[in-house]
């Protein structure tokens, strides 16, 4: 072979190998560019990247490239109930609470109950009607009065004066018959209460229990009763022990969400709602949000700032 075919040769094989050596750079770069390959940088795992991608839009992706390597995040984001915008709130609560799951975490974030009670309180969104949310940080304006009240007939209730909303009162006529169809016998307890009214139960307790009173009444304002949604059940059985050692309470456990009530502070979860477990407190929310909180075993709060603030 003549001395110039083999510089050609050799020259040829050089630009192809510069090419090649080229295409891998100008990939490498890419991938670098990827969210692959800067969340793996920072310390994430194969499992996290996928799970960092799967839960999460671009624009967050950002934001959690912009921070420290957090263990912690993959696992909130598995939560069902994660919102990205409590994500620093979730992550400088579980500091001080590492004991907590990361359940526990999302959902006491989620409703506030790591903020002292009626601190930073606002006025409840009144445009959600049947949804409203009544707690230790959400009230009522002492003049709100529900405009559709509806009274009870001594066949329904103890004493007089009983009402609630007509969207509840229905719903709660339709419960009561079938109730007694299946033998028995529902007795509304308590039911729509005025801000004066909580008013005057809340001092009651305050003068019987001290700080305590604050487990079981609302303060006037933040009360479910003054919404005309909650009403109190109680039963004959209930005149000699614990509504929830009574059938009526078993049956409501599997009926009351059919006709869209909920009891609203289910034992356990106190922590969530701020009360003592109440079996006699129901709070119509409608069938199917109270589909969705029995069939997911969670409460009200919860339910609020997930699916309706
Ligand atoms: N017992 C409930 C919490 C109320 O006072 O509204
Ligand atoms: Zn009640």
């Amino acid at each position: 072979m003549k001395r110039k075919n083999v510089i050609i040769i050799l020259g040829i094989i050089l630009l192809i190998s510069l090419s090649i050596g080229l295409l891998f750079l100008i990939k490498h770069i890419n991938y670098t560019k990827t969210y692959d390959y800067r969340l793996l940088k920072i310390g994430y795992k194969k499992d996290d990247v996928k799970i960092i991608k799967k839960k999460l839009k671009n624009k967050q992706i950002d934001i959690i490239l912009n921070k420290k390597y957090n263990k912690k995040i993959p696992a909130l984001l598995e939560e069902k109930y994660f919102i990205f915008n409590n994500l620093d709130n979730y992550l400088s609560y579980i500091k001080n609470n590492k004991d907590k799951t990361t359940t526990d975490i999302v959902a006491i974030i989620n409703v506030n109950a790591d903020k002292e009670f009626y601190k930073d309180t606002k006025k409840t969104d009144e445009s959600k009607e049947e949804l409203m949310l009544l707690n230790k940080y959400n009230y009522l304006d002492e003049n709100y009065n529900p405009n559709d009240l509806k009274e009870f007939s001594n066949k329904y209730a103890y004493g007089e004066h009983q009402k609630l909303k007509e969207v509840a009162y229905n719903a709660y006529i339709s419960m009561f018959n079938k109730a007694k169809e299946d033998g028995y016998t529902l007795i509304v307890n308590s039911s729509y209460r005025s801000y004066k009214e909580q008013k005057e139960i809340y001092d009651k307790y305050v003068s019987w229990y001290g700080e305590d009173a604050d487990k079981t009444a609302a303060k006037p304002g933040f009360s479910e009763h003054q919404t005309g949604l909650a009403v109190d059940i109680q039963s004959y059985c209930s005149q000699k022990k614990d509504f929830d050692k009574c059938e009526e309470f078993t049956w409501l456990q599997n009926n009351a969400y059919k006709y869209g009530f909920i009891l609203r502070y289910p034992e356990g979860k106190e922590y969530i709602t701020g009360y003592d477990y109440e079996s006699w407190h129901y709070r119509y929310v409608g069938k199917d949000v109270a589909k969705y909180i029995q069939e997911n075993k969670i409460t009200f709060d919860e339910y609020y700032a997930y699916f309706v603030k």
